[in-house]
């Protein structure tokens, strides 16, 4: 039980606005008077705690904490109580059709320790009918809840409105566990720990980048035989608007498996061709698709890691991001600060295996010069990559206001760009364009760095005039 004393939140007209209407109202219940913050423009009080059930200094305690700001357009609920998932929050006691479950591939978060739990509307069933992304009833609510050395820091939740947009908050949970506030902000190093509650933004970064945005409730993430809810018991209840043809399984033995799930997880929201900018930003592909499983070489992974690359610098790419922190090459980049190692230990076998079959070609790189460059330039020229903004200032340490100019700073000139110095590339090596970082930045998804140009694409022609500007050296 708590109250809320706000006309601009809470449920509504009907909603009680003073203690006095509350049923079993017991004044001794209550605590010290309300903390308020006074941006938001509204006053809330803390959960009023039932003396019974938590005891009262835990209770002062609670109220000295300071609540995590709000923010005009937060309409969501206020507290975590009020959301659905417990009938009684102290003692843990889930509400009734709220289930557990665990996928079987789960988010790194600096090891934070992670609960789960789905509420469907009753009588209500998931749409299949693409096994890869699941569309959920309207009013679905899913919970995760995450702790780091056994201290409870904050439930998220995923709600499903009518229009069929989401809402996304997290709730800070209070040190006495009477209750949780919402943070739509974002809470930095949250409850004293180095864990960061992250805003609705970057909430978004990963769950946008599929279609119904929850990216845990799936086939191939709900076929396993644990405990909790699963792919069969959904099936067995009839959630399912169509079920799998067969069990989704993922191909190669329990190591490759174990890359390919985590990859799934922690990567394949964001590394999927449906992701918006996917077609500039990425090139390799995470997230498993159930009728590409057969073998490893079918799935979307080594597709686009082996098959379609002309050299094994994606592959490379891959370990070395996931051991970037901090930096621009960080992946995943948000939700972690610390290297996942038990998961890069998983990646890196995986990877080991995949160079075998996409070992480095062999250089063919001459030592310059390059004829033609007045072509280059004019392409260049024209995707405005010598504006005042970019490298006609010398942007990147890259510069050319002339044709000699883009020669000589390309031309036999090292990579030094964050990720791709380490990679050991030339901007161009004469003769040589699989080694040639300038071309690898004109296609999508490159293995360090962005495309370039940010904002446009090359044509192909364009594209095959620099390759060839590039064989042509001598
Ligand atoms: C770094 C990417 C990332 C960020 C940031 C992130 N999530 Fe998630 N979230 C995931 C992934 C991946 C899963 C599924 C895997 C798992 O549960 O471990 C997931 C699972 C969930 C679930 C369970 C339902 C589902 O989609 O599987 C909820 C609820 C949830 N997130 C809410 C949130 C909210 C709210 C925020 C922001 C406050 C947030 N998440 C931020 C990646 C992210
Ligand atoms: C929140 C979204 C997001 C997540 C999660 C994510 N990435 Fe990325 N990744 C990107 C974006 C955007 C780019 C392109 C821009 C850049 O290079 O920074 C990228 C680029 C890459 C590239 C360069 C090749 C390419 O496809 O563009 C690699 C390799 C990569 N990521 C690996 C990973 C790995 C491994 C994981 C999981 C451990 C991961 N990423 C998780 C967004 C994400």
């Amino acid at each position: 039980m708590y109250v809320l004393l706000a006309a601009a939140c809470g449920g509504g007209p009907d909603e009680p606005v003073g203690t006095a209407d509350m049923p079993g109202f017991e004044p001794a219940s209550i605590p010290p008077p309300a903390r308020t913050w006074s941006d938001a423009g509204r006053v809330v009080e803390a959960p009023v705690v039932d003396a019974a059930v938590s005891a009262p200094d835990a209770v002062s305690d609670a109220t000295e904490e300071p609540l995590p700001p709000l923010h005009d357009a937060y309409e969501g609920p206020t507290w975590l109580s009020e959301t659905g998932l417990y009938t009684e929050i102290v003692s843990d006691t889930l509400a009734e059709g709220v289930r557990e479950y665990r996928p079987q591939g789960e988010l790194w978060t600096d090891g934070a320790d992670k609960r789960r739990f789905l509420w469907l509307p009753p009588g209500a069933t998931i749409d299949t009918g693409d096994m890869d992304q699941w569309v959920l009833p309207i009013g679905t609510k899913l919970w995760k809840e995450f702790s780091r050395d056994g201290l409870r820091i904050e439930t998220r939740l995923l709600e499903k409105h009518v229009d069929g947009t989401w809402l996304m908050v997290a709730f800070l949970w209070r040190a006495d566990g009477s209750d949780a506030a919402a943070a739509p902000l974002g809470v930095v190093d949250a409850m004293g720990t180095e864990h960061d509650v992250p805003d609705e933004e970057t909430c978004r970064q990963c769950h946008d980048g599929r279609r119904d945005r929850v990216l845990g409730v799936g086939a191939l993430q709900l076929a396993h035989d644990g405990d909790g809810m699963t792919l069969r018991s959904l099936i067995t209840e009839g959630r399912l608007s169509q079920a799998p043809q067969t069990m989704p399984a993922l191909p190669g033995d329990g190591e490759t498996q174990a890359a390919l799930r985590y990859l799934h997880a922690n990567c394949g929201h964001c590394h999927n061709p449906t992701r918006t900018r996917a077609e500039r930003e990425i090139s390799v592909y995470f997230w498993q698709e159930v009728d590409a499983l057969g073998q490893l070489e079918d799935t979307v992974t080594y597709r686009s890691l082996v098959q379609d690359k002309p050299s094994p610098l994606w592959i490379d790419a891959v370990v070395a991001r996931m051991r970037d922190r901090g930096g621009l090459q960080q992946m995943p980049p948000v939700g972690t600060e610390h290297v996942d190692e038990e998961g890069v230990a998983v990646v890196s076998a995986l990877m080991e295996l995949l160079r075998t079959d996409r070992p480095d070609p062999p250089s063919t790189a001459t030592s310059g010069p390059c004829p033609g460059t007045e072509a280059v330039f004019e392409i260049f020229e024209r995707a405005a990559c010598r504006n005042a903004f970019c490298h006609g200032a010398g942007t990147g340490e890259l510069s050319f206001r002339t044709p000699e100019e883009l020669h000589d700073s390309l031309v036999g000139v090292a990579a030094i760009g964050e990720g791709c110095d380490s990679l050991g590339l030339k901007r161009v090596a004469p003769g040589d364009p699989q080694h040639s970082l300038l071309l690898i930045k004109l296609q999508p998804g490159p293995p360090c760095g962005k495309i370039m140009p940010p904002a446009m694409s090359l044509t192909d022609a364009e594209i095959r005039t620099v390759e060839d500007w590039i064989v042509s050296c001598q």
